[in-house]
């Protein structure tokens, strides 16, 4: 099907590519959106180009400062020149951060350093630092990691776009004392790097402290943040070329510039999905990689996805208790737990999966036991043969099941494509905001139980709320 494949890059570009046939009618045997309606007149691409629109106004009135991020060199050189410094001195960078002000950082690092990056002496981490991702304010992970740092040779990046998060203040807090306790005072202040928001607690902090610092954008909402000092800053500390994720950043934003649906890839795949919701019930929105590097990545999208789409309100104020919910899947495990229930379980989801052409490495599978047939037909391919051998094949069962699925393909994992995956998916979230009808940069829901746990740990002004106590009543 000649459409199938929106906007195809150059092949240079190496991708990503979005193949989305086996949502449509026709190439599944039953149900799918039939191919007219991706056509310039088709209900879907009038439905596509309304929310291009919305999507453009809001960018033009300085709301999506996300989209123009891989062109704002100042703030990567920013970015770049804080970690440089970091070289002569530093072993281990300790983001401590929360949501999407810690995702981000850890899809860069699982995507694109060498497998188990943080268990690897210096020589093979070229003398760039470990990078640790510490977001839950679990005793456990906060002291074992703390315990086995060379706290002389750590940094700490505190990144809070708000300045105010909990949890990020807590394990911040336990880190300082440590580091203060140490070195005292200019000691604690060297090894921390603050990155936030222009005004809050900790910009605050940041400037009684004279902390080092770099900025998130006003306009850059925390799980639009990524390609910003929030990804950027320990992404370049451990040695990722930033300059390469952020040009296939801007590679996909300049293909994303088209209205037309079958000509923007987010476009695309935000339309089928949002159909595949709202008009087959849907709701479940899988991200399926077939690589452990990019399992990180799907986390990252998981939390893109539902907090941008899942909202009481829509954008004129009427209650909709709407949105996906996006799950995270890996290949091949998943096809030995999951995969039972996408085939045949309810048709509520819509499975994305992610590969790529060319694995970073390949091992190849040998024959040592030719006279047996079960484990002789492996011989002679390889792992990544096997792995990608699978995706497709999952792909087939479900098309043949009517199951709907999309396939996302990279040449390869690298810098520039992961730079665009991150690109593409941020778009998409915007456009599926405008296509449900809902306000994708706020995060309202997640207030009340801020405030509450507020006022259970005594912040000043937090109510004290009634939270009761569990009743006996109702235990067994
Ligand atoms: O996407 C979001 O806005 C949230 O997930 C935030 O990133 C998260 O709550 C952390 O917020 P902050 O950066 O203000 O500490």
């Amino acid at each position: 099907m000649a459409d199938a494949v929106a906007a195809l890059p150059s092949a240079a570009s190496g991708g990503p590519v979005l193949d989305y046939g086996n949502m449509l009618a026709g190439v599944l045997p039953r149900g799918g959106v039939a191919p007219e309606r991706l056509q310039p007149e088709g209900r879907l691409a009038r439905r596509f180009r309304r929310a291009f629109d919305e999507t453009e106004a809001r960018r033009a009135a300085g709301e999506m400062g996300f989209f123009a991020l891989p062109a704002a060199r100042e703030l990567a050189d920013r970015a770049r020149a804080a970690a440089d410094s970091l070289r002569p001195w530093c072993e281990a960078v300790v983001v401590v951060g929360i949501g999407g002000s810690a995702l981000g950082a850890a899809a860069l690092r699982d995507a694109l350093l060498p497998t188990g990056w943080n268990g690897l002496d210096a020589t093979a981490r070229r003398g760039f630092p470990r990078l640790h991702v510490l977001d839950n304010p679990d005793p456990d992970t906060v002291a074992a990691l703390l315990d086995g740092l060379k706290l002389d040779r750590t940094l700490f990046n505190v990144v809070s776009k708000s300045g105010a998060t909990a949890e990020t203040a807590a394990n911040f807090l336990v880190a300082w004392q440590r580091l203060h306790d140490a070195f005292g005072l200019e000691g604690a202040r060297r090894r921390v790097l603050a990155t936030t928001g222009r005004t809050g607690p900790l910009r605050e902090l940041a400037s009684e402290l004279s902390l080092r610092s770099l900025p998130v954008p006003d306009d850059v909402g925390g799980r639009f943040s990524v390609l910003s000092p929030v990804g950027l800053f320990p992404a370049a500390a451990a040695g990722i070329d930033v300059d390469a994720v952020l040009e296939g950043a801007a590679a996909i934003v300049d293909r994303c510039a088209s209205p037309e649906l079958t000509r923007n890839p987010a476009g695309a795949l935000a339309t089928l999905l949002h159909a595949a919701d709202a008009e087959a019930g849907a709701r479940i929105h899988v991200l399926m990689p077939y690589a452990d590097r990019l399992k990180s990545l799907a986390a990252w999208f998981q939390q893109l996805w539902a907090e941008s789409l899942g909202k009481a309100a829509n954008r004129a104020g009427e209650r909709v208790e709407t949105g996906p919910t996006p799950l995270a899947a890996l290949g091949a495990p998943d096809q030995h737990a999951q995969l039972q229930l996408f085939m045949e379980g309810p048709r509520d989801k819509v499975v994305v999966f992610l590969g790529r052409a060319v694995p970073e490495r390949d091992v190849p599978v040998p024959r040592p036991f030719p006279a047996k047939p079960a484990l002789a037909y492996l011989g002679g391919s390889t792992l990544f043969g096997l792995l990608d051998d699978e995706r497709r094949a999952t792909a087939e069962a479900l098309r043949r099941e009517s199951r709907p699925n999309m396939t996302i393909m990279v040449d390869r994992i690298d810098a520039r494509s992961v730079g665009g995956l991150i690109m593409l998916f941020q778009i998409a979230a915007a456009y599926a905001g405008a296509l449900y009808g809902v306000d994708p940069l706020n995060q309202p829901g997640v207030e009340l139980g801020k405030a509450l746990a507020a006022g259970l740990m005594g912040r000043p002004g937090a109510e004290p709320p009634d939270v009761p106590a569990p009743d006996p009543r109702w235990r067994t």
